[in-house]
């Protein structure tokens, strides 16, 4: 199990590496932003300040969102300890 914790409002949960970002947060009761949940509204996404994920499929983001540390909570599966950002 690894640990996300979501900033600005340093809310923690826990998650497993079979799981999205979004679905992990959705289970533990928090009220992450979303919609589609299949990677096309773009509601889920925030910023990734540490740690590790991955996709089986990759969303579409530039390589500037990709370096500004922008992803998709709904695609994309933790792959160690987390720290996102919803600002
Ligand atoms: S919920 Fe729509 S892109 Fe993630």
């Amino acid at each position: 199990m690894y640990q996300v914790r979501l900033l600005p409002n340093n809310i923690t949960f826990t998650a497993n590496a079979q799981q999205t970002v979004l679905q992990a947060a959705l289970n533990a009761g928090i009220a992450f932003p979303n919609r589609c949940q299949v990677g096309v509204c773009a509601m889920c996404m925030c910023r990734k300040q540490y740690g590790e994920i991955s996709y089986k499929l990759a969303p579409m983001l530039t390589p500037q969102e990709q370096a500004q540390g922008w992803i998709f909570a709904c695609q994309a599966r933790v792959e160690s300890d987390l720290v996102l950002s919803l600002d």
